[in-house]
C-alpha cells in the first residue's frame, strides 16, 4: 500500500474511533453484545448439563459416553451473511427469531447408541424444551452426512428475569465427526472437474464409517454383556 494511502487509511480509523464517536459506537453495539452474551450463557448451561451426565455415568457405571464437547457462538459476519441470504433485515429481534444456531454445541459420543441415550436424557429434563429434531443418523443426507441435530430451548436467568434461549446441539460419534470435519474441509477445495467422482468417493467413505460405527457398537455391547454376566455369576 502506498505511504499516502496508508496514512489516509490510518487517518480514517483515527476519525472513526475518535472519542466522541467511540461512545456512540459502543452504545449502538450494546444490544448485539447483549445477545452474544446471552447465547454464551445458554451454551454454558447446556455444557454443564452434559458434563453432569458424563460425570454421573463415569461414577455409576465407570463409563464415559461423551468423548468431547465443543461450543461456539456464531461469528457476527456469519450472522449477517445468513440473514442476508434469507433476505431478512438483520435487526436484533429478527436475528433472534430467525436463527436457531447462534449458540452451537457439538457433542462427540463414543458409540451411536450413546447419542440417543444422552439426547433423550437431556431433552427430558424439565427446564429443556425440544424445538426441532433432525435425525441425519436414521436418515443420512444424500452426500452421506450423519449426525443428530436438536434445537433446544433453555432458560437463562438474568437480572430482568428468565429468558428462553435456542441452542443447536449436534450429536455425532467420533467416526461421524471425522467424516464431517474432513468433508467440510474438502468441500471448499475440490475442483469443479471431478465433483461427481469426489462426491461418490466421499459417500463411499461415509458408508464405510457407518459400518465401522456398527461394528464398534457390537463389540462394545458384547463386552458389556460379558462383564454383566461375569458379575452376575459372582453374586
Ligand atoms: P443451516 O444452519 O442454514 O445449514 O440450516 P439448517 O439449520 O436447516 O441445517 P441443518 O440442521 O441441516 O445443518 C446445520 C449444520 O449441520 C451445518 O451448519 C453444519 O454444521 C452441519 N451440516 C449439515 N449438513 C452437512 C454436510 O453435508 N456436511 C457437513 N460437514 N456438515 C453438515
Ligand atoms: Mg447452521
Amino acid at each position: 500500500m502506498p505511504k499516502d494511502t496508508q496514512l489516509a487509511v490510518q487517518d480514517g480509523f483515527d476519525n472513526f474511533f475518535s472519542t466522541d464517536r467511540t461512545a456512540e459506537l459502543l452504545e449502538s453495539a450494546k444490544p448485539f453484545l447483549e445477545l452474544m452474551m446471552q447465547n454464551e450463557c445458554a451454551l454454558r448451561e447446556i455444557e454443564t448439563k452434559l458434563n453432569v451426565l458424563n460425570d454421573e455415568f463415569s461414577t455409576m457405571y465407570n463409563y464415559n459416553p461423551i468423548e468431547s464437547i465443543k461450543t461456539r457462538v456464531k461469528d457476527p459476519l456469519s450472522i449477517v451473511e445468513k440473514m442476508q441470504r434469507k433476505g431478512i433485515q438483520p435487526t436484533i429481534a429478527n436475528i433472534e427469531t430467525t436463527l436457531n444456531d447462534i449458540a452451537g454445541v457439538r457433542v462427540i459420543c463414543s458409540f451411536p447408541e450413546d447419542i440417543y441415550a444422552i439426547a433423550d436424557i437431556l431433552t427430558m429434563q424439565d427446564d429443556i424444551s425440544l424445538i426441532r429434531k433432525k435425525d441425519y443418523i436414521a436418515n443420512p443426507k444424500p452426500n452421506g452426512y450423519r449426525s443428530l441435530h436438536l434445537i433446544l430451548g433453555i432458560p437463562i436467568f438474568l437480572s430482568t428475569g428468565k429468558k428462553i434461549m435456542k441452542v443447536e446441539v449436534q450429536f455425532r460419534t467420533i467416526a461421524m465427526d471425522f467424516w464431517a470435519s474432513l468433508e467440510h474441509k474438502l468441500k471448499y477445495k475440490h475442483s469443479i472437474h471431478n465433483t461427481e467422482e469426489i462426491s461418490a468417493k466421499l459417500k463411499e467413505c461415509a458408508d464405510a464409517i457407518t459400518e465401522l460405527d456398527a461394528k464398534m457398537q457390537d463389540i462394545h455391547n458384547r463386552i458389556e454383556r460379558e462383564n454383566r454376566e461375569a458379575q452376575e455369576s459372582q453374586e
